[in-house]
């Protein structure tokens, strides 16, 4: 297994970046400033992008596995030396995500508890409703985890 900094030709991961955000404009917003991650084991299995949000707190804001390649432990190993490089630097991670059972479960498998929630975030924030198996998202729901004891 192997996790490589991609510093050039970002948009190369363009596929497996929407399948985390489904918007490109959204993307581009934080695709530039963040550092992006890609985790290869044979092939490209999963990317992560990470950004910096105040002096020591650091964010996930996308993480994507194939869809053929889920529930392999990918998501969780990219998600935990993410946690451990930036615990280098910082004291918290953050992540944001929409209310959906399954992904709040796979964060909180990852050590991440519930924080905050941005109210009807995806409502304002998107030009276009988001689904997620036929539910609607509104609201980001941030979890954390400490950086300081990974
Ligand atoms: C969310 C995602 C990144 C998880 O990655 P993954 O490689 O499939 O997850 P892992 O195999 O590392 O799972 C680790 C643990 O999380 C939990 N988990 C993962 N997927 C789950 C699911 N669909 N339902 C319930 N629990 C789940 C389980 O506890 C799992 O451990 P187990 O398989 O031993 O039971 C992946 O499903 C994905 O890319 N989804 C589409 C994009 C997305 O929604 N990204 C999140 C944006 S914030």
């Amino acid at each position: 297994m192997a996790v490589l900094l991609v510093t050039e030709a970002k948009k190369d991961f363009l596929q497996l970046l929407l399948l985390g955000d489904e918007d490109e404009k959204m993307l581009d917003k934080y695709l530039e400033r963040g550092e992006l991650f890609a985790l290869y084991k044979g092939g490209l299995k999963a990317t992560v992008v990470v950004t910096r949000e105040k002096k020591t707190v650091f964010e996930v804001k996308n993480l994507a596995v194939w869809p053929q390649e889920q529930r392999r432990g990918y998501g969780r190993f990219l998600v935990t030396e993410m946690c451990r490089l930036y615990s280098r630097w910082g004291t918290k991670m953050l992540v944001g995500t929409g209310d959906v059972p399954w992904t709040l479960h796979f964060y909180e498998a990852c050590g991440f508890k519930r924080s905050y929630i941005v109210k009807d975030f995806f409502t304002d924030n998107y030009p276009q409703p988001i689904f997620e198996k036929g539910r609607q998202l509104k609201d980001m729901i941030y979890l954390e985890r400490s950086l300081k004891t990974v």
